[in-house]
């Protein structure tokens, strides 16, 4: 019931980024990010759209995803019945997985699809579930907390006096939910006033801006907090970096936005980030607070390859990149 009510709003909803683009042109150029598709809806998934019919097999069990005029239908089979339902909302631009909403419960489903794999598999976290009926082995069910939470993180404006309000969300994570008060900026900027300008971003603090963007990749406070421990620590960068020698909360050179626009695609070539490590490694650069930074006795280049180790967890579908820049030894024990 929840599809029918919610999806023509979703889908009438302008772009939370349409708004910005003839003002600020440089960071709307290339705003097509991950980040600004954390969240599809049906019609606008190019994985689905790619892979017309996913297929896999666990037990007794078969999951299909079959995907039609822009339209995907999630199907569960034990063999004898079979459970469908349409695909809603799609988490992760990249690696996927659906949620559905059914007499008012929200499901996260319990097969995901993996880029790595080019095909589908057991849901990041879920794989100790060994589902008993063909509803359990369609998703497993969220908590109203969790579902604002997915939300809150995937998508824009999902959230308003701390209520998921599913009629005002925008798919993905779009200017809006990192500038706040744009919308009513952009309303007062084309009508002359710009006295309501958003907060100056880029005059945080290192320290700063790890927090903000831990607010979803989980600042140092939030993985010490729940006391988040073992190799799955490494997908959260704002924790990682903080333990890293190399952090600074006062330093610009270490902040997220010194490697990272968040405006624009990551960018995949280590040479890229030889200038960001030599801003402090290098013979001639600025002293930090306690002093020289030294050089590398082994290379002048590439130094992400050695020193921000890629690691794959536990599944082998998602590789993360560690963000505790270090001397990395072999054989040691994953620092976390
Ligand atoms: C009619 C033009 C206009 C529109 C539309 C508009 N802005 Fe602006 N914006 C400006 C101007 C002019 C400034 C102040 C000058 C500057 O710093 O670029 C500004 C300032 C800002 C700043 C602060 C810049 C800083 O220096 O840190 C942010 C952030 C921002 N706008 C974001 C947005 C977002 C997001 C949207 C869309 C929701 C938007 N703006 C829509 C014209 C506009
Ligand atoms: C509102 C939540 C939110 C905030 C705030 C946020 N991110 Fe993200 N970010 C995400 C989500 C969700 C993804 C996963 C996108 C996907 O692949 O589905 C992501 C993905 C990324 C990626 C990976 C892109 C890729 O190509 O795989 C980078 C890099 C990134 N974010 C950097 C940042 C930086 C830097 C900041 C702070 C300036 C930030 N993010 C703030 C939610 C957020
Ligand atoms: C605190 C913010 C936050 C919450 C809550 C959250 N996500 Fe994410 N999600 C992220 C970020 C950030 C990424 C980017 C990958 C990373 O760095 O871990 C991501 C990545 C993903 C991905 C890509 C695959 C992967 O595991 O990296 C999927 C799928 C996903 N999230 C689904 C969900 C679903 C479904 C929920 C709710 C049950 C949810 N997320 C809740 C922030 C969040
Ligand atoms: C994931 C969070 C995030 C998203 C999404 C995002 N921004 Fe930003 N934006 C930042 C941060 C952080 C800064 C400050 C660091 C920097 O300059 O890169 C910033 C800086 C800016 C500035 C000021 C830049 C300057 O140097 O004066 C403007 C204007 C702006 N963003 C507009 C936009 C517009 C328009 C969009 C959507 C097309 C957008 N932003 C999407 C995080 C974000
Ligand atoms: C000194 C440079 C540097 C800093 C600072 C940095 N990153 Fe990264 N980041 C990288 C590199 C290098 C990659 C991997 C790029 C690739 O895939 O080739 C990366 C990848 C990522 C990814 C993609 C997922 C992954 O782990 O591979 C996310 C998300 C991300 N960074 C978020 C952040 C956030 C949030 C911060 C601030 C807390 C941050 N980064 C600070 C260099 C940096
Ligand atoms: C803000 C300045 C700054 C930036 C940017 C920076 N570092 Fe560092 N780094 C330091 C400081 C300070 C130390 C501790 C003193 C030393 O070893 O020089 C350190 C230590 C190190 C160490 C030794 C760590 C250990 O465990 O003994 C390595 C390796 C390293 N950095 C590599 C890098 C690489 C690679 C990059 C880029 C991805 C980078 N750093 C970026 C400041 C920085
Ligand atoms: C081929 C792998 C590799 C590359 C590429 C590399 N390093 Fe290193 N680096 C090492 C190793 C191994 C050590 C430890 C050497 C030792 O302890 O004898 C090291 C040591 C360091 C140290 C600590 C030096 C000290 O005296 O304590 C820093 C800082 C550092 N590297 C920075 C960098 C920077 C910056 C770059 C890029 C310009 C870089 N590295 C490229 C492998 C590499």
């Amino acid at each position: 019931m929840l599809l029918a009510a919610c999806v023509p709003a979703l889908a009438q909803t302008q772009s939370a980024g349409t708004s910005c683009t003839g003002c600020h042109r440089a960071q709307s150029a290339q705003f097509d990010t991950p980040m600004a598709h954390a969240l599809e809806l049906p019609g606008a998934n190019s994985v689905l759209a790619a892979h017309p019919v996913l297929t896999y097999r666990m037990g007794a069990y078969t999951w299909t995803v079959a995907t039609k005029n822009g339209q995907s239908t999630y199907t569960v089979s034990d063999g004898k019945n079979s459970l469908s339902l349409p695909i809603q909302w799609a988490f992760g631009a990249g690696a996927q997985t659906w949620v559905f909403a059914q007499n008012g419960n929200f499901y996260e489903s319990i097969v995901s699809y993996y880029p790595a794999e080019n095909t589908l598999g057991i849901t990041t976290g879920d794989e100790r579930l060994t589902p008993q009926t063909l509803e359990e082995a369609m998703g497993r069910q969220l908590t109203a907390f969790d579902t604002k939470l997915c939300f809150g993180c995937h998508a824009t404006g999902a959230v308003t006096s701390h209520q998921l309000t599913l009629n005002t969300v925008h798919p993905g994570v779009t200017c809006a939910h990192c500038h706040q008060g744009a919308l009513q900026h952009a309303d007062d900027a084309s009508l002359g006033d710009y006295s309501s300008e958003p907060p100056h971003l880029k005059d945080l603090s290192a320290e700063a801006i790890s927090n903000f963007c831990g607010q979803c990749h989980r600042s140092w406070e939030t993985v010490v907090r729940n006391g988040w421990r073992g190799l799955f620590d490494v997908r959260f960068q704002p924790y990682r970096l903080a333990n890293s020698r190399c952090f600074n909360g006062t330093d610009p050179r270490i902040s997220c936005v010194a490697c990272h626009d968040p405006h624009k695609n990551l960018v995949r070539d280590d040479l890229y980030y030889d200038s960001k490590c030599l801003a402090c490694h290098a013979p001639t650069a600025r002293p930090t607070s306690t002093g020289k930074a030294k050089t590398c006795p082994v290379a002048k280049s590439r130094c992400v390859s050695c020193h921000m180790p890629k690691t794959t967890l536990p599944g082998g579908h998602l590789h993360f990149t560690d963000h505790q820049i270090r001397i990395v030894k072999a054989n040691e024990p994953f620092p976390d």
